[in-house]
């Protein structure tokens, strides 16, 4: 049987090294022996961690949470559901879930400071900004969530940051646009109670069209988890300095925030907007090509395939459209989908629809306004945050992540005095350097 080493020579000393292969990996701390640290800005070739929550075959296009496919989850399971099977790695019997859904739903209020809280931002604040500040203040709340190494304690505040994060997201809507919150109805299901608190009136019930309830789940639930991305790798980051969870998921959050990641899928209806008409659609190829500017929604760092989640989302805003009629940029973006994906550049790339392509047109179609987008994925992904951190709090592997770094600046030089620098430095005004 072949052995599971990899034997390496170093070159300037002659010297060979054996190192053991486990699960397909070498472990980067063997360098030291050589003298040798590995270099991975990106982290595009490193593992940091073993995990049991999702799995990614990029070339195939294939995504599982816990084994089972993202398509069957989409057809068959809800967003609570999926949660359940995300944070406790198995399917819920009913007797389970129904203890699972009363608990999620006991959670839903959040404190009234926490409301004046919400009203202390400006009118015109981005909503993302005001759900990242809102979560964070939340560990005040709950101090006893410093006791990360208590299961009791985990289950507690993953119930409540289940709970509570469509709540704060409703009201950081409502706060936008002057409406007086709507309180929790815990009658509705997990989304369609989104819904009433983002949308209810003046009528005694709130009662969500079942094709939009559902539609806003199964987009739930292909956003709950996507193994270590740039968020669930803040979230263990910081999770790994034993931060309190809200703490961890406000950072998680900020790290969504960013266009390459959870608010690409308010760049692409902003891009699509702004193309207007599917004649327009070859000259902003043009400026991809020439990399003027990114075609947002495209590409993603694991999937080089169509990416899985992108397919569902298509089908799904077809019934979205049966009910709220057809947004017209779904004619557009079909049209950008159609030439990229003939064109050399994004096909020797593999540069395939992401699943932010979509999901904006979803959302717009439904009276979401862009700014709730990434705020929208924030919700879902709360239940990947809490099981990749707990995975993380109780790997006895695992320590405070303290990258290493190359350094390449000055070697030791003495201290100049102000009146005596002649050169160096440069004028606030002047452009140089990254600062
Ligand atoms: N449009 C045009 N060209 C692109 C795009 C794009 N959307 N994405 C990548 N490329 C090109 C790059 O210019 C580069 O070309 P080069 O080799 O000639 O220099 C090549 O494809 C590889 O790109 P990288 O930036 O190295 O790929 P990386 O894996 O680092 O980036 C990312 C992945 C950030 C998702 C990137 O594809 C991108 O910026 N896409 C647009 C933003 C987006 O849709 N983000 C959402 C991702 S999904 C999510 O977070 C939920």
């Amino acid at each position: 049987m072949a052995k599971e080493t990899l034997t390496v020579t170093d070159n300037r000393t002659g010297k060979k090294y054996e190192v053991p292969i486990e699960n397909g990996a070498v472990r980067a701390t063997e360098l030291g022996q050589m003298g040798l640290v590995s270099y991975d800005p990106a982290l595009l070739n490193t593992a940091v961690c073993e995990s049991k929550i999702s799995y990614i075959d990029g070339d195939a296009g294939i995504l599982r949470y816990r084994g089972y496919p993202i398509e069957e989850l989409a057809e068959q399971s809800t967003f609570l559901e999926t949660a359940y099977l995300i944070v406790k790695g198995e399917l819920p019997t009913t007797s389970h879930f129904r203890m699972w859904q009363h608990n999620i739903k006991t959670h839903t209020l959040i404190h009234e400071n926490l409301k004046h809280f919400i009203e202390g931002f400006r009118y015109d604040a981005h909503p993302m900004g005001i759900l990242i500040g809102t979560v964070g203040a939340l560990s005040t709340f709950y101090p006893e969530a410093k006791q990360v190494m208590d299961l009791e304690s985990r289950r507690v505040q993953t119930r409540r940051l289940i709970g509570k994060m469509p709540t704060i997201a409703a009201f950081a809507y409502r706060h936008s646009r002057g409406l007086p919150y709507i309180y929790p109805d815990n009658e509705l299901s997990y989304t369609g109670n989104f819904l009433s608190m983002m949308f209810k009136m003046t009528e005694l019930k709130y009662r969500p069209d079942p094709i939009l309830e559902h539609a806003l789940d199964v987009l739930f639930i292909l956003h709950a988890d996507h193994e270590q991305n740039c968020s669930s790798t803040t979230m263990r980051t910081i999770g790994s300095s034993l931060a309190d969870p809200y703490s961890a998921v406000a950072g998680a959050a900020a790290a969504l925030s960013g266009p390459r990641h959870g608010s690409a899928n308010e760049e692409v209806v902003h891009m699509l907007h702004e193309i207007g008409s599917k004649d327009n659609v070859a000259s902003v190829i043009k400026q991809a090509k020439s990399g003027e500017k990114r075609l947002t929604g495209f590409g993603h760092r694991v999937y080089k395939n169509y990416d899985p989640r992108a397919k569902i989302i298509k089908r799904i805003a077809y019934e979205v459209f049966e009910v709220t009629g057809k947004n017209p940029l779904i004619d557009i973006a079909l049209e950008l989908e159609r030439i990229a994906l003939q064109d050399d550049y994004f096909v020797t790339r593999r540069l395939y629809p992401n699943v932010d392509f979509y999901s904006g047109i979803i959302y717009e179609a439904m009276g979401l306004p862009v700014t709730m987008f990434p705020v929208l994925f924030a919700i879902a992904r709360t239940a990947g945050w809490m099981a990749q951190w707990a995975e993380l709090v109780t790997d006895e592997e695992q320590k405070i992540t303290r990258p290493k770094q190359l350094y390449l600046g000055h070697d030791e030089r003495p201290y100049v005095p102000l009146d005596q620098r002649r050169d160096g430095g440069a004028l606030e005004t002047e452009v140089s350097g990254p600062l």
